[in-house]
């Protein structure tokens, strides 16, 4: 499993010495939230921040899209090489056409899911996927409280997945903690986005360590 803190939660004023500071902690990815004040009612950072991410540090970077045009910024992160994007299918109507521009630039694509749409949703399109983002909060904000409906979306998900494309990952986002972690990585998922659990700590590598159940 791997750990991919949420930058949401960092502090901007410090941002630099930050990153390093969760990095050195034990950070497996960077989760990178981009938001657009449409999709979801907050505002976060765009494509130069996320350049100046990717050329101060070596780790791979998880860009969550949460905005109503994915394929503006799909085209600039093709360009800058992140290693992970997910954009939500609340969003687009032609999933396929979206996932492809990203593989076609070596990146892995995952689809996003808010809390209340139906993972079935995804199922047409799932064998063509290299992971799903399961949020287990409504977008927008860190530091809310976790949904517990995620746990049967994942297991619904993984089952699923073991049948049409085993080698799919599962990520979740939202309200992560060292005690609803366990369900969760019981239930299939193997990328878990924290934010707050992390950032707003004293202390990120024993945050970190809580997490990693393997
Ligand atoms: C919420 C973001 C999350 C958020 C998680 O819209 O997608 O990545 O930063 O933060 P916590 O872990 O505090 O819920
Ligand atoms: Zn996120």
């Amino acid at each position: 499993m791997k750990i991919a803190p949420s930058i949401l939660s960092a502090d901007f004023m410090n941002l630099k010495s930050d990153l390093q500071k969760v990095i050195t902690a034990g950070a497996d990815i960077l989760h990178l939230d981009v938001m657009d004040g449409h999709f979801v009612p907050n505002l976060t950072f765009g494509t130069p921040i996320i350049k100046m991410i990717k050329d101060s540090f070596d780790i791979p970077l998880d860009v969550h899209l949460m905005v109503n045009n994915p394929l503006h910024h799909i085209n600039f992160l093709t360009e800058i090489g992140v290693q992970y994007i997910s954009f939500h299918q609340e969003t687009v109507a032609h999933i396929h056409r979206y996932i492809q521009t990203i593989k076609d630039a070596d990146i892995k694509a995952g689809i996003a899911l808010n809390p209340s749409t139906p993972i079935d949703t995804i199922f047409p399109v799932l064998d063509f996927l290299d992971f799903v983002l399961i949020m287990s909060v409504n977008p927008g904000f860190g530091g809310q409280n976790f949904l517990p409906l995620a746990i049967s979306k994942i297991e619904k998900l993984k089952k699923r997945a073991q049948k049409y494309n085993p080698e799919m990952v599962i990520e979740v986002d939202g309200g992560i903690n060292d005690r609803n972690v366990i369900e969760l990585v019981k239930a299939g998922a193997s990328i878990i986005v924290a934010g707050s659990y992390i950032f707003k700590s004293g202390n990120y590598q024993k945050q970190i360590n809580s997490l990693k159940l393997f």
